[in-house]
Parts: C-alpha cells; structure tokens; sequence
C-alpha cells in the first residue's frame, strides 16, 4: 500500500488595531499600507487543518470545511497551493530521495472551534493554517514570515495569523511582493495580560466584503488618501511605542483612533459603505463611559468590516469591563464561569445604550492574546 504523509495544524484569528483597508494590487492581494494586529487565543477561537498526500489519491485537489466540500478552485487558494508545491518541488529536486509529494493530490480538511455563527471572518485563521499545514506535510524549511507572503496571497489579513502576540504586516514596496510580509512585534508572553471582549451584533454575513468595500474605498475616498500617506504611518510608529512599553493607554488611543479612521474612509466611500450600527455605536458609548468612570482609558474598542465590537482591556481591569457587559448580557452565550463574579464591578449606562446592547448583542466571546499556529497529532479524517 503506497504510504499517506500527513500534517495538522491550528492557527488563530487575529483582530488588527492599525488595519489593512486597500490594496495597491489585487492579484498578489499587496496592501497600499501597513498593519498592526493581535492575535487572539486559541482555546477560544482557532481553525484546525489536516492536509494529507499520498500517490494513492486519484482525482484533483479537496477542501473540506466544517464538514462540507468546499470549492478550491478560486484565484487566491490557488496561488497558496501552487507556491507550496513549488518549494516542495524545488527540495524535491534537490534530493532524489525525497518522496515526491509535489506531484500527489492534496485532501485538506479543515474546522473551526467556533461557530460560524459567531459573525467572525475566519478567512485569516483558515488561510493561515492551510499555508502551515501543507508546509508542515511538505517539511519547508521556510520561517512563519517567508509563509506569511503565500497566506497574504490567500487573505491579506491571513499573513499576520502565522504568528502569536503583536504582530505587524509590512506593506513593503516592490511590484512582486516579495517584501510585503508579516513580523512579529513582540510575542504573546511580552504582554500577557491583554484581553479581548468580543460583542457579536451580527451573525449575518457582512453586507459588502472587504475585498469590494476596500477596492471601493480606493477608488472613490480622498479621506482614504490622508489616511494611507499621513495617518496609519503615524499610527504605525505609535502603535509599536505603546506594545515595546506596554502602554496601554497609548495602545487604546491608538486603536480607537485608526478603527474611527478606517470607519471614516469607509463612510467618504462613493457610495458611501457602513459597517457599524446602531448597536456598534451603543458599544462605543459604552467604553467611553468605562473610561470616564476609570478616569484614565483602560477598555479600546475597535471594529472591522462588520458591527462586532472587540473591546481590548487589560487582565486587571476585567470587573470593570466584564462586570459592565455581564450586567446587561448575563443570559447571553459565550461567558466564562467567572463571569459573573464581576457583575458588581460594572459601570452604570445611559439607558438608551443599555437597551441597544441588550437588544442587539447575541454573543460573547472572552478571550485573550494567544499564541501562533500549533503543529498538532489532533488529525481531522
Ligand atoms: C477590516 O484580509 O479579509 O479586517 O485581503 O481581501 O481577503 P482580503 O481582505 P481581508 O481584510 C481585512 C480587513 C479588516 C482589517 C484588518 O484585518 O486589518
């Protein structure tokens, strides 16, 4: 019987407080600046993939995801599959002795912990684990940011989940790419105590794609100008500051700041685009109103092409955070058992954003920085 290689991975989800919003070519998916991201734990939120190859295995290429065939034939997995097997081939080539996994079928199956109905884009975690998977199976010598230029091409945001912590995506500025790749900006075990609050407001699938809303905004926003020349690069230098002294009041600035920059470029789109709502905006007020309460800003919120809140806080300022929301939404999934010890350190709000939250929020999520993609003996069939 001719022997089956094998290789499972997971890989985390990562929420960018400096965000990726357009691109300067579409094909290699090259961003017209650079981005800044955590990357968020694990336990709460991963993708698991097996990629198997034998001589055995007849037909083309598979992909299943969360249990059912999924199309694979598209631009950008195509590119990921091609530059993998183009490294295995070249090793292949090398040394004779190599099996020649280059020329065998892939069967890749992957999963998410969480439920799709979570209202969360897993296109970062999934590209980022097919891309180490395959080359975990083909044994690459290549380091997470040499792969972090073939996830890029899977989705942009997808190279920044090939490491854990604080992670940056150096636009970079050639025409091939070759220097637009992810680094890491400090592991996870820099700043550990960073927790991530996620307020699910919308399962639904996003309304305009990041792909369209980015190319959109490009083309049509003279705000996006100011933002790509002036203010992510402010933003950037800022950013890697705040991580480097574990400033967080300077990392929440920041955050809010570049989400309300990146929401702004959206709504100076022609048409406009509007990714926050009515409860997004319920969320913003909420954080102000912790941090007024604190009387110094410990809770971030930040938003990405959906009305999800991520609110990013520090470990030691959780009955602050936690106890204002568990307050609101203590029969709402997702808390942890710990939770509700909180309740009594919550802060009180206005009733109108109250009852928005409450109407409008249908999961949490807790969760915190985690680490990057784990090699696994956990193999999906
Ligand atoms: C708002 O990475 O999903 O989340 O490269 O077209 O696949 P494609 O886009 P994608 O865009 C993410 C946009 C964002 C900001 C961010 O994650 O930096």
């Amino acid at each position: 019987m001719a022997e089956i290689y094998r290789a499972s991975t997971t890989a985390p989800v990562n929420i960018a407080v400096v965000k990726y919003w357009g691109k300067r070519d579409a094909k290699l998916n090259l961003p017209t600046n650079s981005s800044l991201s955590v990357t968020l734990s694990q336990a709460d939120l991963r993708t698991l993939t097996t990629a198997t190859t034998s001589s055995s295995f007849t037909g083309e290429d598979s992909l299943t995801l969360n249990g059912a065939p999924s199309d694979i034939s598209g631009a950008r997995t195509q590119a990921c599959l091609r530059e993998l097997r183009a490294l295995r081939a070249a090793l292949e080539e090398k040394d004779a002795s190599l099996p020649k996994l280059s020329t065998f079928p892939l069967r890749i199956v992957s999963e998410n912990n969480f439920p799709t109905a979570a209202g969360l884009a897993s296109s970062a975690a999934g590209f980022a684990a097919l891309v180490r998977a395959i080359a975990d199976l083909y044994e690459l010598p290549n380091s997470p940011t040499e792969l972090s230029l073939i996830a890029r091409q899977g989705s942009g945001s997808a190279c920044r989940s090939l490491f854990g912590g604080y992670v940056a995506w150096q636009m970079g500025s050639q025409a091939n790419g070759l220097d637009s790749k992810a680094v890491e900006v400090a592991p996870a075990s820099h700043w550990p105590e960073m927790r991530a609050l996620v307020l699910v407001a919308s399962a639904a699938k996003k309304g305009v794609s990041s792909t369209s809303g980015m190319q959109q905004t490009v083309a049509t926003s003279d705000l996006f100008k100011e933002r790509i020349t002036n203010v992510v690069p402010k933003h950037m230098k800022l950013m890697e500051e705040a991580v480097a002294a574990r400033d967080f009041a300077k990392f929440a600035e920041v955050t809010m700041k570049d989400s309300n920059s990146f929401h702004s470029t959206c709504a100076d789109t022609y048409p406009p685009i509007y990714y926050m709502n009515d409860v997004s905006r319920a969320a913003v007020r909420a954080v102000e109103a912790i941090n007024a309460a604190a009387g110094k800003t410990i809770a971030a919120y930040t938003f990405d092409a959906g009305p999800n809140c991520v609110v990013y806080y520090l470990e030691k300022d959780t009955a602050a955070i936690v106890g204002t929301f568990y307050n609101l939404l203590a029969s709402t999934e997702g808390w942890k058992d710990e939770a509700k010890s909180y309740a009594s350190g919550g802060v009180q709000l206005e009733e109108a954003v109250a009852t928005l939250i409450q109407g409008g929020v249908s999961r949490i999520i807790q969760t915190g920085v985690g680490e990057g993609p784990v090699k696994t003996d956990q193999h999906l069939a």
